[in-house]
């Protein structure tokens, strides 16, 4: 039994392929039936989305997909909780799961908190990583995956350029150990500020500081929001320089037949210019559609008996 999802990391090739495979079905079954009928899969099923950290793409796309599968969702938030009151993070987990809960999804600001919850919570209560602080967000990193693979088939070989905040990106972590899986040739760029330490040795990545010529040869493009709420000092001289450096301008996407892709909330002007943004290489609401799908399919291979 697949009991959580807490990262990539966890995940074999194959059972990225079959996830993969299983989010390509109902993204078809979204598009095509219209309107959707709801499935029976999750029946009975109660879904806990703890959201202590906000969320707009990511937190309405797992209530979509709980819906969507039959399942009764309820949702907390960390500005309406009693954690506001000093309830400790587990107690409060503890009196949602009391109230027989089938399934958690956690978003927080810290790293670690959907491994601290594996510890403290029943074994029967599935675990799903919604984003943790700067460790992982895999859910986005299997629609990334899956929005790449519908453009460009096969990923074994292909170029694909992470480029900005490296530093504070959950999504890039959960992006190189993915890619990496399936075979992507993964080039970060970003400044030296924003580059984890080690991070091509740990991450088998390349990495480079320009962009220069980086992104004419790429596949795809995945440009990351600069993490401001994470950076207690800037670590760029400006939002201009950053720009001008690293950002998607209309010279530059003008030179490259690459995807662009962003996971969102977009810094417009800053990391991509509206030109790149909502271009016709932009595939930043497929990836949107492409998330329900994959958390459809997250459930449905954490629900089933083997
Ligand atoms: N990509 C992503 O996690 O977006 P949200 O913060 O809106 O969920």
């Amino acid at each position: 039994m697949n009991r959580d999802l807490l990262g990539i990391r966890q995940l074999s090739t194959d059972q990225i392929t079959d996830l993969l495979r299983r989010s390509d079905g109902y993204f078809l079954q979204l598009n095509s039936i219209d309107p959707f009928r709801k499935s029976s899969l999750l029946d009975g099923r109660t879904v806990a989305n703890l959201f202590f950290e906000n969320s707009t793409r990511t937190k309405t796309s797992f209530e979509l997909a709980e819906k969507r599968l039959g399942a009764t969702s309820v949702n907390l938030s960390m500005q309406t909780s009693s954690l506001t009151k000093g309830e400790s993070l587990i107690d409060t987990v503890n009196v949602i799961c009391a109230m027989k809960v089938d399934c958690v999804v956690v978003r927080h600001s810290s790293s670690g908190v959907p491994q601290l919850l594996r510890k403290h919570l029943p074994d029967h209560i599935r675990i799903i990583n919604a984003g943790d602080g700067g460790h992982e967000h895999p859910t986005q990193a299997l629609l990334d995956a899956a929005t790449l693979q519908a453009k460009l088939g096969s990923l074994k070989n292909k170029k694909i350029v992470i480029i900005g905040d490296i530093l504070h990106s959950r999504v890039a972590r959960s992006n190189m150990i993915l890619l990496n899986k399936l075979g992507a040739k993964v080039t970060l760029v970003s400044p030296l500020t924003l580059t984890p330490k080690y991070v091509e040795e740990i991450f088998g990545v390349r990495v480079v500081h320009e962009l220069a010529d980086e992104i004419k040869d790429a596949s795809a493009v995945i440009s990351l929001r600069i993490q401001f709420e994470r950076q207690s000092r800037s670590l760029f001289p400006n939002l201009s320089d950053f720009r001008m450096r690293y950002g998607l301008t209309p010279l530059r996407i003008m030179e490259t037949n690459a995807f662009i892709l962003h996971p969102g909330p977009v810094n417009r002007g800053v990391e991509l210019d509206n030109e790149a943004a909502d271009s016709e290489k932009s595939l930043i609401l497929q990836q949107v559609k492409r998330g329900v799908a994959i958390r459809m399919a997250v459930f449905e291979w954490l629900f089933e008996d083997k």
